[in-house]
């Protein structure tokens, strides 16, 4: 059994363990990339360790959980890993204004955030909580929605929606941290650390409820915990660091001090439940 709504200072891989099977409704895993001169982040292959980590957090994921791993262009190349878990989508995270320019080859001008489902279908998809503003004009979409095609057409109840449109597959909306963003903790956490709240935001209110559990194994400086506390879901994280955890806590209370945001049907809910009802009745 494990504490929730805390960030564990320790190894990942062991605390995992600590974590019961089936109690996790959303994984987000933002570790290493193999790509930084971060030392966590000298992995040989990362493709072998993604894989090792997928069978170990799909175990932990409720049927129906979603499981979210960041990574470069490569980072499941020539890997099975469909015994363990459903790949829906493979996200592309595009920041076209990276500083680092490439003198050798193309500029990596984006991450992947592969989304994984346990089993076929997600038990959260709340498209509504992250819908984004349209791009085609009105007016031009409705001529287009008259023809029969899409009138009487599988196309029928995609239609213009005032809310906004699905966010897709490629997300250039959202832009890296720079040195300039109130929300950066400090220097030493930009690049490879610190994601962006909004980020993070659209990934825990698409694929989870108020009153889930989310596992964060690679917490840095506590970005999914202070999005889950914000958004009343529960979260075990797990960090080695113990400056970012450190960072990480005082996030969390300033959450605190701001109190949570209603939820979007606009309650207040309490998640001081137990994580052991939580994962009880499997
Ligand atoms: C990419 S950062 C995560 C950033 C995080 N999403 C945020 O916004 O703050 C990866 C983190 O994993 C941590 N880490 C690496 N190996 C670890 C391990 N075996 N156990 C726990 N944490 C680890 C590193 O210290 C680093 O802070």
């Amino acid at each position: 059994m494990i504490d929730r709504n805390v960030i564990h200072c320790g190894d990942a891989q062991q605390l995992i363990q600590a974590v019961p099977d089936e109690s996790i409704d959303l994984v987000i895993c933002d570790g290493p990339y193999g790509v930084s001169n971060n030392s966590w982040d000298h992995i040989g292959n990362v493709q072998g360790f993604n894989l090792l980590l997928i069978k170990r957090l799909s175990r932990k994921l409720k049927r129906g959980g979603s499981l979210y791993l960041f990574g470069k262009a490569d980072c499941l190349d020539f890997i099975d890993y469909r015994p363990f878990l459903r790949l829906r989508s493979r996200i592309v995270w595009y920041q076209p204004s990276r500083l680092g320019q490439g003198r050798f080859g193309y500029t990596n001008n984006y991450d992947v955030i592969c989304y994984f489902v346990k089993g076929d279908r997600p038990n959260a998809f709340n498209l509504d909580d992250i819908r984004v503003p349209q791009l085609v004009e009105l007016g031009h979409r409705l001529r287009c929605e008259r023809v029969p095609s899409v009138v009487n057409g599988p196309f029928g109840k995609t239609k213009f929606n005032e809310k906004g449109k699905n966010p897709g597959d490629v997300w250039g909306d959202i832009k890296q941290l720079t040195y300039k963003s109130k929300e950066l903790v400090n220097r030493g956490a930009l690049h490879t650390i610190q994601k962006p709240e909004r980020l993070i935001e659209r990934l825990v209110l698409a694929s989870s409820s108020v009153g889930d559990i989310v596992l964060d194994p690679f917490a840095g400086v506590g970005t999914v915990a202070v999005v889950c506390k914000r958004h009343q879901r529960n979260f075990v994280a797990f960090e080695i660091n113990p400056d970012f955890v450190g960072i990480g806590n005082r996030r969390l209370a300033d959450v605190e001090r701001e109190g949570p945001v209603l939820n979007f049907s606009g309650h207040k809910e309490d998640i001081s439940q137990d994580y052991r009802t939580c994962s009880a009745g499997r």
